[in-house]
């Protein structure tokens, strides 16, 4: 496994693999890593791709009152576990190797980056996009591996490929959930221990609107929202949306049928969680 920290050596690592007949699989990440990160790697090696990580804690994405300086950051930890993936490359570049003093451009989804998500986090997305369209035209993948979790993130991703017409597949891969039903983030290492029990209600809330959908056949977005609110707001926790979609463009559906999902997100303590499940 390479690990490498500076631009010029990701294009000269890829382009030796490209001439080797290698396809290019990129798993980009802020570190930290967990089972859900490790889905994604296992799905790119699976696919049989020359497999790269990138580990880069963006600062563009988080606004001025977030996480950004507390991020949960290990790059000892995270560089053994990739290890033990086999992962090709990983790439851990400085921010100043990211962005130059004077850097000025952004990629904007607009939008569909101002719904949900983009309401409570502004221009959050636009932070994302303008360093993940960075990170593609260093790595220039044939694949890119992105989680259902962050359902918003990828939506607005594969919306920007196809804007900007990058011949890159993206490649969605399921929620991975610990055993008690949280789903893997960085950010539940903030929880102490009974925050993460009040945290369950977001799963949990979405588990019984899974099960009426599902065993019941219930699909008025109406029903299964109040559904849903109301188990999350029997719980000490912040209910911040929860929504009925269409994926696609993340519009609000009235029934829910394939290509539509539920997204949430609660406020547990100063802790903001995000979940949501999808029927693609
Ligand atoms: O999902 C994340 O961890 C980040 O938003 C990403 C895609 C690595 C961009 O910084």
């Amino acid at each position: 496994m390479e690990i490498i920290h500076r631009k010029n050596e990701v294009r000269t690592i890829i382009k030796e693999a490209k001439t080797r007949g290698k396809i290019i699989g990129f798993v980009p990440t802020m570190g930290y890593l967990h089972h859900g990160h490790i889905s994604l790697i296992r799905k790119a090696i699976a696919d049989g791709c020359f497999t790269i990580v990138s580990i880069f804690v963006n600062p563009l994405q988080f606004g001025p009152d977030e996480d950004f300086q507390r991020y949960p950051r290990d790059l000892v930890r995270d560089l053994s576990m990739l290890k033990k993936e086999f992962v090709d490359v990983v790439f851990v570049p400085s921010t100043d190797e990211m962005y130059t003093k004077s850097h000025l451009t952004e990629v904007r989804v607009p939008v569909i980056s101002e719904k949900l998500e983009g309401k409570f986090r502004p221009g959050h997305f636009t932070g994302v996009c303008t360093v993940v369209a960075k990170l593609f035209n260093l790595t220039s993948p044939d694949k890119a591996y992105f989680g259902w979790k962050d359902a918003q993130q990828l939506i607005i991703i594969k919306k920007m490929v196809v804007d900007l017409d990058l011949h890159i597949e993206i490649v969605s891969v399921p929620t991975v959930r610990d055993s008690d039903g949280l789903a893997a983030s960085s950010r539940n290492k903030y929880l102490s221990e009974q925050e993460r029990k009040k945290a369950l209600v977001l799963s949990r809330a979405l588990q019984k609107i899974k099960e009426m959908v599902e065993l019941e056949n219930i699909t008025d977005s109406e029903v299964l929202i109040a559904t849903g609110k109301k188990i999350i707001n029997s719980e000490d926790v912040e209910l911040q949306y929860l929504e009925a979609v269409e994926l696609e463009n993340l519009e609000p559906v009235s029934v829910i049928k394939n290509n539509t999902g539920i997204l949430g997100a609660i406020k547990v303590g100063k802790v903001r969680l995000i979940d949501n499940i999808i029927w693609e």
